[in-house]
């Protein structure tokens, strides 16, 4: 992120708040937090087990709508106060429904990071397999469960982990990431890009792309739009404050709309040649076997290393691939992680370093329960689920869209649509205008309430779906 100073005074802490150089600037700073775990983890396993195409389909309308919406609704806001969630609510209003509004966005990364760090331990500990060349042991079909279930082997690489985004913190350097994060994203898509096509010309492995690209109505249920609408906040960071800290720091003639759509259709384009990778691989390897494609979270880490195994230079390809996903999990865990931080020091006005400290102990604390979930703690069910699904649950299904719902609100209710389409043609004009304004006053709110009723009768087994 190129940041240049600018007089711009936010409107209380007297400080001058930096500002992206420009568009260009914008667009990678927030595709650089976008790409994550979100796209190459999280996105193919939901794809595979809620209905592969039709999963597709219906994130892609989710995205181009409602998405689109939220991005432009919440970068607007961010610009127009010039402060990050909690401040941007209070600008509005101080009585409670705003405090609350601003502290749902603010709390979910800080419940995020914590398991988001798990699976960063799991992608340290690949990455390190493939270093020592173990490439056929991972192969195997039980390698996985036997390390997550390991007594404390997960958690001494979740540790790991965690330890370096807090040093990062630590050290502030935040700059040099980001610059890394620059050369990596082109090295992630061009390995993707051949892995992708390696996994796809296996035998058998057309079948996968039918999946994963074709519609299916059979395989459509109610899930497939919740599951899809909690990877689209998770996949474009919205609905958790990031876009408004974001958009604080973007200047005036940096062109929302189109910065919006440069950023959806680079998460999108990474986290379909994830789908790519893993759907195929899945058909060839394990014959498309109905339980592999509802593995869940270890999807990824039971069936990349049947690839790698099969290629003449496995090895290499397994150290590159998870040292680039390891690199894409780091930054995003810190850019993550630097949310909590800043959130302490605005809202509480602790010192970063005491700020740190914290969002370390909270990482630990909770990273624990989910890493130890799967092994010694695996009697612990919430609600059904492993501790740390229950956590992904708890943000994605549950948090992020009553954060959504507040936006709404606060776009609708209280500010007005009107001053947000003033802030987005303060640098061009606002093109689809009439869908955002249809979108946000009417379909958004709505289809958050049915989505958040059908998460939590879901869980409570009172509709299956
Ligand atoms: N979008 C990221 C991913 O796909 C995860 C994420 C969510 C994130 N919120 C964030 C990253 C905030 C950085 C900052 O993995």
């Amino acid at each position: 992120m190129t940041e240049n100073e600018t007089n711009t005074k936010p409107p209380h802490t007297g400080k001058r708040r930096s500002t992206f150089s420009g568009k260009l600037g914008y667009v990678l700073a927030v595709a650089g937090s976008a790409v994550g775990l979100g796209n190459i983890w999280r996105f193919p396993y939901l794809a595979a087990k809620y209905g592969g195409g039709i999963f597709l389909l219906t994130y892609l309308i989710l995205m181009l709508t409602f998405g689109y919406a939220l991005i432009v609704s919440e970068t607007a806001l961010g610009r127009m106060t010039k402060r990050s969630p909690v401040g941007a609510f209070q600008a509005f209003g101080k009585k409670l429904p705003f405090k609350l509004g601003g502290w749902v966005n603010a709390v979910i990364p800080m419940l995020i990071v914590p398991y988001y760090s798990v699976i960063g331990g799991w992608v340290t500990k690949y990455l390190f397999e493939y270093l020592r060349g173990s490439t056929e042991a991972l192969a195997q079909d039980d390698y996985f469960t036997g390390f997550i279930s390991d007594g404390f082997s997960a958690e001494l690489w979740f540790l790991l982990f965690s330890f370096i985004v807090v040093a990062v913190l630590f050290a502030g350097v935040k700059h040099g990431v980001e610059r890394v994060s620059k050369v990596m994203m082109p090295l992630l898509v061009i390995l993707a890009v051949f892995v992708a096509g390696y996994s796809m010309t296996r035998p058998g492995a057309l079948e996968g792309v039918r999946y994963f690209l074709i519609p299916n109505f059979d395989n459509f249920s109610w899930m497939t739009v919740v599951a899809a609408m909690g990877q689209m906040f998770y996949s474009l960071s919205i609905a958790m404050g990031i876009l408004y800290t974001y958009g604080s720091y973007m200047k005036k003639e940096v062109d929302i709309e189109q910065s919006t759509k440069q950023v959806e259709v680079f998460d999108t384009a990474i986290a379909m040649l994830a789908g790519l990778m893993i759907i195929p691989a899945v058909f060839a390897f394990s014959g498309g076997n109905p339980d592999t494609l509802q593995a869940g979270p270890s999807l990824m880490f039971i069936t990349i290393p049947k690839v790698f195994a099969s290629m003449g230079f496995g090895t290499g390809a397994g150290i590159i691939f998870f040292l680039l996903v390891l690199l894409a999990a780091l930054t995003s865990a810190i850019s993550l992680a630097e949310s909590g931080v800043s959130t302490f020091e605005d809202q509480f006005g602790f010192s970063r370093h005491k700020a740190t400290v914290l969002m370390g102990v909270i990482m630990v604390l909770f990273g624990s329960a989910s890493a130890l979930g799967f092994g010694v703690l695996d009697f612990v069910q919430v609600i059904g689920m492993s501790i740390l699904d229950f956590f992904d649950f708890l943000t994605n299904s549950l948090m992020m869209p009553l954060a959504a719902l507040a936006t709404c609100l606060l776009v609708t209710r209280v500010a007005g649509l009107n001053k947000i389409m003033e802030e987005v043609e303060q640098s061009s004009g606002f093109k689809r205008k009439k869908m955002y304004c249809f979108f946000m006053k009417y379909l958004a709110p709505v289809c958050i309430v049915i989505i958040l009723l059908s998460s939590v009768a879901n869980v409570f087994g009172w509709i299956t779906m």
